[in-house]
């Protein structure tokens, strides 16, 4: 068979890579640490299982609107109005199979070979990958470490050129667990609505904010006309699996999206659609647990990390990962994952899988039990405490 030149322009994910490393290892009957993928540990809330065998037994197996349930889509209007201040109707909404058809639905509406997308270094993988398999070119803009992995405006504007057609923002960040905060927000705005860009802000981790605010720049002015909230149920409701998501996007561009979801996957899954109403109008207990069991692993993970020998850790402000420096005489991020998992049964992410800014970095998810945490922080320290000395 022969297949297309941009199949070569798509990359996978590093985090599954790893996970498939690490369950082999298992298979040979190695203990194996997870610290690599990005899912809630925990089971869907009940409640939300519940409504969707109710739904099921009800007879809500047959095909959907493209763009959602009705009902659903002004649910999640209703609900990012109140939780986020974005201004937004039903018919800002798309409700589509996760958040990730939602990245590449909008790159594919939007982009033309040639044009540029503003990416941040690190940055979740799709983004470029998909990017780059519709011929648009990447154009990294560095965060900065030192300031809780802050985007600097000055390096995003140097990099604005004729070409720059959309810029991605992703507060809560994948991999840091960086937050932007309002000025940094204010001031990516005033670039936007200067050099015209489409803005494609993931704001999938909204619901894990453990310092401060997470706001949304669709929220500023002028925003609402050029900005993708991309948004979904499986991080903040634990639904990884169910694949429930939706973008909220000027009105014009949701059209485009139906057409495309009407020719991909005709329709998100109606029984999950309506176990997702149940997620939004249910009693929120189990997410607000959730999301206190979150930061108390935070702190295990970040002190833990803090004291072992030549790792450095900020605290994240969100999400679900710690993105330490490893610094072991120029020993890169893969060799790094590589020497944990193969040696110390840990799975870690080397932080060049999100880019050539994540070098000297591992990425940890703390989607993982306190005691499992610290064994994989003992192992490390066990590994890299002899390498720090050399
Ligand atoms: C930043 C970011 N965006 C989007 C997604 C995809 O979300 P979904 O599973 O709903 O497609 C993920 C999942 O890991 C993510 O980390």
């Amino acid at each position: 068979m022969r297949f297309a030149e941009r199949m070569g322009r798509l990359t996978t994910a590093a985090s599954f890579d790893m996970l498939a490393r690490g369950r082999a290892l298992e298979a040979q009957g190695r203990s194996v640490i997870h610290l690599g993928i990005g899912e809630p540990d925990f089971d869907t809330p009940a409640f939300i299982r519940r409504a969707a065998d109710a739904a099921v037994a009800a007879g809500w197996t047959h095909y959907g609107p493209p763009a959602g349930l009705p009902e659903l889509r002004r649910l999640i209007a209703e609900t990012w109005r109140a939780r986020r201040g974005i201004a937004c109707e039903a018919a800002n909404v798309v409700v589509t199979p996760g958040a990730k058809p939602v990245l590449f639905f909008t790159m594919l509406a939007t982009l033309e070979a040639g044009d540029e997308v503003l990416i941040p270094s690190p940055a979740f993988p799709t983004y470029g990958s998909v990017a780059e398999f519709l011929g648009a070119r990447v154009v990294p803009v560095p965060l900065v470490a030192e300031r809780g992995f802050d985007l600097d405006l000055g390096a995003l504007a140097s990099r604005i050129t004729s070409r720059s057609r959309m810029l991605v923002l992703n507060s809560p960040h994948n991999p840091t667990g960086g937050v932007l905060p309002p000025a940094t927000l204010a001031g990516i705005a005033e670039l936007a609505r200067r050099h015209d860009l489409i803005v494609l802000s993931d704001e999938i981790y909204a619901g894990m904010v453990f310092e401060g605010e997470s706001p949304s720049i669709a929220t500023l002015p002028g925003m609402a006309e050029r900005t993708v909230v991309v948004d979904g149920f499986s991080k903040t409701y634990a639904m990884t699996g169910w694949r429930l998501g939706f973008g909220i996007m000027p009105e014009p561009l949701a059209k485009h999206m139906t057409a495309l979801v009407n020719n991909s996957n005709s329709c998100t899954a109606t029984f999950v659609q309506m176990a997702g109403e149940a997620a939004l109008t249910g009693p929120q207990d189990d997410v607000q647990a959730m999301l206190a069991e979150f930061r108390a692993r935070r702190e295990v993970v970040v002190d833990g990390l803090n004291t072992i020998p030549g790792v450095t850790c900020a605290r994240p402000a969100g999400a679900f990962y710690a993105f330490p420096r490893l610094d072991y005489g120029g020993l890169s991020s893969v060799q790094l994952a590589d020497q944990l998992l193969e040696q110390a049964g840990v799975v870690t992410i080397p932080g060049t899988g999100f880019g050539a800014g994540g070098e000297f970095h591992l990425r940890l998810s703390y989607a993982n039990s306190r005691e499992n945490l610290r064994e994989g922080l003992r192992r490390m320290a066990e590994h890299l405490a002899p390498l720090a000395k050399r």
